[in-house]
């Protein structure tokens, strides 16, 4: 088991201190677990399966509170970790963070930065280290700490309730893991829609060249950013780029209305699709990693006039607040995830 471990390139080369050999035991049963997974009667081990899932759940795993060999961690994280976004030949050791307070977090190193990124992603908006937050969650887990959305549970109706009422016209909440599958829902429910009402048309959703909606397939297709999307292909269809509408990088050189004139592009791929196939338009509210593009004045009120006349249901992406849906017809539930 040791060399099919050492194969899969599972195990850092070094181990000196107690903790280490604990890990390399854990990681030795996850292959174990696996194994048996897949070959089941043929497992070579002798504890049970059971046994060894718990073994391999062991809290060590997770991280130790009192770590202090972070030389270590970085080897496991080098050995073990793929993080998707980082271009690891290039810059093959990730930053580790491994504590924060407030706005500010340090890495392994002990250096201290003042996190302008809000966990890297605009996610802890709240800042670090905050001990009210972490009780509540404590308690939360010692009372219940999952259960699925087939049935009910109390803080989930709590704080759905809650953000319906600061949301006028908003009327139920979504809960999901992230961004990408709240997306893939709200595409899925367009297409449920246009099944339901429009005989399968309406089905089409139209997104805007830069903006980022995810890493899902879906998602994918509906982010307007061709460096993402690249490799990736065939994506899913349906999925229609509309221009975007960053003044500075004028597609009309320097005009007076740029905001409307913006806007009325969309109205031009809608006419060009068909109305009658144009279901929604996926837009962030302010393009984030496609540029930090605030839209120039007059093109939401330009949006929102042309979602009305083709009853075109508007999404709007993560960390931003949802966009009002346009129609009576359409609307009303359409809130990605909120992070
Ligand atoms: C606007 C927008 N939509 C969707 C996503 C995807 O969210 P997640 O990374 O949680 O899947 C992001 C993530 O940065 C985002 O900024």
């Amino acid at each position: 088991m040791l060399e099919h471990a050492q194969a899969h390139g599972g195990l850092p080369d070094t181990k000196t201190r107690d903790l280490a050999g604990t890990h390399e035991q854990i990681v030795l049963d996850r292959h174990d677990v696996a194994f048996d997974v897949e070959t089941s009667s043929t497992s070579s081990t002798s504890s049970s399966f059971d046994e060894k899932l718990q073994r391999s759940c062991s809290p060590t795993l997770v991280g130790d509170p009192d770590e202090t060999d972070y030389d270590d961690a970085v080897a496991a994280d080098k050995a073990n970790v793929w993080h998707h976004m980082l271009n690891q030949r290039a810059a093959p050791d990730a930053l580790m963070i491994t504590s924060g307070k407030g706005l500010r977090v340090w890495d392994h190193r002990g250096k201290e930065f003042i996190d302008a990124t809000s966990g890297g992603l605009w996610t802890v908006n709240v800042g670090y280290g905050r001990e009210e937050i972490a009780n509540a969650v404590r308690d939360q887990l010692l009372q219940l700490n999952f259960f699925s959305q087939n049935a009910a549970n109390v803080p989930g109706a709590r704080f759905a309730e809650m953000l319906t009422s600061k949301m006028p016209g908003m009327t139920r909440v979504y809960y999901s893991s992230s961004g990408s599958e709240a997306n893939e829902k709200a595409f899925k429910m367009v297409r449920l829609i246009a099944h339901q009402k429009y005989g399968g048309k309406k089905h089409k959703i139209l997104y805007r060249e830069r903006d980022y909606h995810g890493t899902t397939l879906g998602a994918l297709s509906a982010t307007g950013q061709n460096q993402r999307r690249q490799g990736f292909g065939p994506l899913v269809p349906g999925f229609v780029e509309v221009p975007h509408c960053y003044e500075y990088r004028s597609q009309w050189g320097e005009v007076d209305d740029y905001g409307i004139r913006a806007a009325n592009e969309i109205e031009k791929v809608i006419l060009a699709e068909g109305p009658d196939a144009v279901g929604a338009i996926c837009l962030e509210a302010i393009t984030a990693g496609g540029g930090a593009i605030v839209p120039p004045s007059g093109y939401w009120e330009r949006v929102q006039e042309i979602c009305s006349k083709y009853q075109v249901t508007g999404l709007s992406g993560v960390r931003c607040a949802p966009l009002a849906t346009s129609t009576p017809e359409t609307t009303s539930c359409l809130l990605a995830n909120t992070c």
